[in-house]
């Protein structure tokens, strides 16, 4: 049998990508290889948000040409956002690629790695399934980890001016709302317990089938206004199994009256929301064409807060886009205080081919990029660390997504809030995909140290006999943007 190996960089949704491949993979009579120099066929999933990504794959091309050079038989699969982005120019850019393949052209895979191995030339195929996009499922992660991603929706119609996005993913196209409910139900009934629904701006959905009543609080007349919370509703409604759901990412346009209705009324939703705002100043979000003010997302965020005061605030900022000035710096900086994000993922402004920032100079200087971005962690470390210690000695309730690290005896989980909690005090027990109640016992920089509650310990189920092993991890590589995890960090 074949075997084949996937690299992912990037986002959640090259994750669940990738997710997708081993599934059309396998049912093609593929099994896996855990090391990439046994295998048949190796693909690397790109991501070519910044420059830094798209260098890291070049590079790993390089190395794997190399390697191929010994082993001509080995077949070389590009896929992506670099693959969409560069097409057939990357058969020119590096040697020993053997296929360019699109997002959207997943399900082809086995096919076209049928024709190379007849003998065809190097393979192309990035086209986007625009009159019929498909949305492949992956019902086989479900026995592994009692969390799963959802898509709901591909690419986006928005144009900020530094993201390249629109470009490599095309333009929006949305699931019928039966289908995702369909597939919710089926994971939940092989024992996924939260799921998150997936999009480029996911909060902009419309249901295709025309199949969704208007949820409580849409507004006719509201040109944000989309079918996202009446979607959530019906998942709540139809699928009542689901014990936890989270959607990521939202633009904050999309956050109308009635998406805040429907947190304030499903008991489902987690109590975190990640909400990119990219800068705190008007001026550059006016540059960036995020189409918000400062204190339009501040009205937004703060409505949801009033109504929902125990819910966490996440969010990407970008540091030294062109023409930010100390001042712009200092408003984002003061828009990350007044806030009071929990977590945040930072990034330096990287110029990015086909987008509109590339007409600006990028004339903010590295040095001066790296030093915000310190400093900006700095102000999140700070606003983490208060709320992480005024949790100890309270109680949460965590959903135990696997064994902790190896040797502790620990299993770990997160609370619906986001924050990362470590559960000891529970050897022999079999927590995994369980809600367990825990004590905080102490704050980590990152993370909650916890016990579990005498209540949790008397009802677990103890384990069946060797202690569970972690689930698999994928292989995932460069600056993966790790969302449900309270996120301090980027790149
Ligand atoms: N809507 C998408 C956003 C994709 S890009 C989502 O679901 O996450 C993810 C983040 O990368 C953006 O929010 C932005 O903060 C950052 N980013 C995008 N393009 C960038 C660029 N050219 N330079 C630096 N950061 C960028
Ligand atoms: Fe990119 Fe803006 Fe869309 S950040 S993914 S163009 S909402």
């Amino acid at each position: 049998m074949p075997r084949y190996a996937i690299t992912t960089f990037g986002c959640q949704m090259n994750v669940h990508d990738s997710e997708r491949m081993h599934e059309v993979l396998r049912r093609a009579g593929y099994t896996e290889s855990e090391d990439p120099k046994a295998a048949d066929v190796v693909v690397l999933n790109t991501c070519s948000v910044r420059e830094k990504a798209e260098q890291k794959l070049l590079s790993e091309v390089g190395r794997l040409a190399k390697w191929k050079q010994k082993h001509p038989e080995m077949v070389l699969v590009v896929a992506g956002c670099v693959a969409q982005q560069e097409g057939e120019r990357l058969l020119g850019r590096s040697q020993g690629i053997d296929l360019v393949l699109g997002p959207d052209n997943i399900p082809e895979l086995p096919r076209l790695l049928d024709d190379i191995g007849l003998g065809a030339p190097p393979l192309v195929r990035t086209v986007f399934d625009l009159e019929a996009p498909r949305f492949l499922t992956a019902l086989s992660v479900a026995s592994k980890t009692p969390t799963a991603y959802v898509t709901i929706m591909k690419g986006c119609n928005e144009r900020c001016s530094f993201c390249i996005v629109p470009y490599t993913r095309g333009p929006e196209r949305y699931r019928p709302s039966a289908e995702i409910v369909a597939e919710i139900a089926g994971l939940v009934e092989a024992g996924v317990r939260e799921v998150t629904l997936l999009g480029q701006t996911v909060n902009s959905y419309r249901d295709p089938s025309e199949a969704l009543p208007r949820a409580p609080g849409a507004s006719p007349d509201d040109p944000d206004e989309s079918e996202f919370a009446a979607l959530l509703r019906r998942i709540a409604a139809e699928v009542p199994g689901l014990a936890r759901l989270r959607y990521t990412s939202p633009h904050p346009r999309h956050l109308t009256p009635s998406l805040l209705e429907a947190h304030a009324d499903l008991g489902v939703l987690a109590r975190h929301v990640h909400m990119p705002v990219q800068s705190g100043s008007d001026r550059i979000l006016k540059r960036m064409i995020r189409r918000y003010t400062r204190a339009e997302y501040v009205a937004r965020v703060g409505s949801l807060v009033a109504r929902l005061p125990d819910l966490s605030l996440s969010t990407d900022i970008i540091v030294g886009f062109p023409g930010e000035t100390e001042d712009d710096f200092a408003a984002t900086l003061s828009l990350v205080r007044e806030v009071g994000f929990r977590g945040l993922f930072g990034f330096k402004y990287s110029q990015r081919p086909y987008t509109p920032a590339r007409k600006l100079a990028d004339d903010v200087p590295e040095a001066e990029k790296s030093e915000r971005l310190a400093r900006l962690f700095e102000v999140s470390e700070e606003l983490l660390g208060a709320h992480l210690q005024k949790l100890v000695g309270s109680r949460q309730r965590v959903l135990v997504e696997g064994a902790g690290k190896e040797g502790t005896n620990a299993w770990s989980g997160r609370t619906e809030r986001n924050e990362i909690v470590h559960v000891a005090g529970a050897e022999g027990l079999d927590l995994r995909g369980e809600i367990v109640e825990v004590v905080i016992t102490r704050a980590n920089k990152h993370s909650l140290q916890a016990e579990l509650s005498e209540e949790a310990r008397a009802a677990a189920k103890p384990l069946p006999s060797a202690p569970a092993a972690p689930p698999p991890k994928p292989r995932v590589a460069g600056e993966r943007r790790s969302l449900p995890i309270v996120p301090v960090g980027g790149g």
